[in-house]
């Protein structure tokens, strides 16, 4: 610690085992659950996770301090962590990973044992949210109360038969029809009459948000769903202390939109146009194309621009940019989606130029590393005290949380700073400002 830092806060050791339950086993969960089992067993390494690969510089540049985050931070390790899931369809993680097609058989099937014991809970889960999908592990209740306070018992369960100490939730669970917040959002009290009389505003993912806060499970909102992100449910993760943050990873198009127009930004560079489309043909694809659905996403993924190039500050270089995202459901692709740029920029003298991006990603390889950094950076937050929207983990997320009145953060670069300034400043280490100026006094 230097000088002038301050103490840490008061962090709970990563004692025990940590349980990850995601509502949802299907490409993105079971790619993230088999990874993590094959970088246990040594046949992997963490590829894209900040907690297990990314280091942090401490101090000065000239002190030479630059440990890993894991080893700075005191996160849960991945040899604790066990799984459970909840999913309308029964497969367990084997089958739902072979069917998903993400991995070669090469590295499923030596993990064949371990993924078949891991078999979803019933789900909370009603065709009305998610028109394209057919589920027969359902739960029934008298009403969405009721359905909601099952999955709190599912909740404890787990935790008794698993031996795990602590438990967080990221939804990896399919994007549901657009909902407007209304009224029952605004308070707990109006949230929680409203899962009693069954109000259509009430889609399942919030009721596990809310099942997740009222067991003290930090909950991460890996969908462009609604979710946790209503006044009502933050109202309770204030009170009980629990963090939770969202919404939808950032992964493909988005993250690159998030390296991009913050770039043409530091340069002055204007915008005449980006367009986006997509051709992918998983699971998620075949939600996306029932058009409900993908308003959700499209929602998430329109607002990203705007936030970044700030057209009411910047109206020369950025008033009235066209801006359309397209999502195709083609099957032969699978999981392995390919997205197309233009993007139209303006430079000197008004004069136009292109850029054109062709990316072919793979999806759930890209959002794996990510829910597992939300898991254990959750974990960590809520040891250390931190409860409500987690700002530092906007890094994950094409539409950030932010509290009310504020504008979230897009940029990826500040998104990384805020991220790992939130470490320093919880283990009580100084800010990195990168004013540099006392190397030259
Ligand atoms: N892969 C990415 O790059 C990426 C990026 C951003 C967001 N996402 C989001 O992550 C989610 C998961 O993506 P995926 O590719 O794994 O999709 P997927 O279709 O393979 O898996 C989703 C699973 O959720 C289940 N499900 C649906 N409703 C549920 C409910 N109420 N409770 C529990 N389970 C439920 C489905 O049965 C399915 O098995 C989607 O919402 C997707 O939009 C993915």
């Amino acid at each position: 610690m230097t000088p002038s830092a301050k103490p840490p806060v008061n962090i709970k050791p990563a004692s025990g085992k940590l349980g990850i339950l995601t509502p949802g086993l299907g490409a993105v969960a079971t790619t993230f659950i088999a990874g993590v089992e094959s970088i246990r067993r040594g046949q992997s390494k963490p590829v894209g996770s900040l907690t297990q690969m990314a280091t942090i510089r401490l101090g000065k540049r000239t002190d030479n301090r630059a440990p890993l985050i894991k080893d700075f931070v005191p996160l849960t390790k991945l040899e604790d962590i066990v799984f459970g899931a909840w999913d309308p369809i029964p497969d367990d993680a084997y089958t739902a990973a072979k069917k998903a097609g993400v991995l070669e058989p090469q590295h499923l099937e030596p993990l064949k044992d371990f993924l078949s014991q891991i078999k979803p809970m019933p789900a909370v889960f009603d065709q009305k949210y998610v028109t394209r999908l057919v589920g027969t592990n359902v739960k029934t209740g008298k009403n969405k109360r009721d359905l909601a306070e099952q999955l709190r018992q599912d909740i404890r369960d787990f935790k008794k038969a698993s031996g795990c100490e602590r438990v967080v939730a990221v939804w990896c669970g399919s994007t549901e029809i657009f909902i407007k917040p209304s009224a029952v959002h605004q308070s707990l009290a109006a949230f929680e009459a409203a899962m009693e009389a069954d109000h259509e505003d009430i889609a399942p993912s919030m009721l596990y948000a809310w099942a997740c806060i009222m067991e003290d499970v930090p909950y991460n909102n890996g969908a462009p769903n609604l979710a946790v992100d209503t006044p009502a449910l933050l109202e309770l993760a204030n009170a009980r202390g629990v963090p939770v943050s969202g919404k939808d990873f950032k992964t493909g198009q988005t993250w690159m939109k998030t390296i991009i127009a913050p770039g043409l930004k530091a340069r002055m560079l204007g915008l005449a146009g980006w367009y986006s489309t997509n051709i992918l043909g998983n699971r998620d694809g075949e939600v996306l194309d029932d058009p409900a659905s993908f308003k959700t996403k499209e929602e998430s993924k329109l607002s990203v621009l705007h936030t970044i190039l700030q057209p009411e500050k910047y109206p020369d270089l950025y008033k009235d940019f066209s801006h359309v995202v397209r999502i195709n459901y083609y099957p032969p692709r699978g999981d392995n989606k390919e997205g197309w740029d233009n993007i139209d920029i303006v430079g000197w003298m008004g004069y136009p130029m292109q850029i054109k991006v062709n990316f072919l990603c793979r999806d759930s390889i890209l959002a794996a590393p990510i829910v597992l950094d939300l898991a254990l950076f959750s974990d960590f937050a809520h040891r250390a005290g931190m409860k409500g929207i987690q700002e530092w983990l906007s890094f994950y997320y094409k539409s950030p949380m932010a509290a009310a009145g504020l504008e979230p953060e897009h940029d990826l670069f500040i998104q990384q700073t805020k991220l790992k300034n939130t470490l320093r400043h919880l283990m009580g280490e100084d800010q990195i400002t990168h004013l540099g100026l006392e190397y030259y006094a």
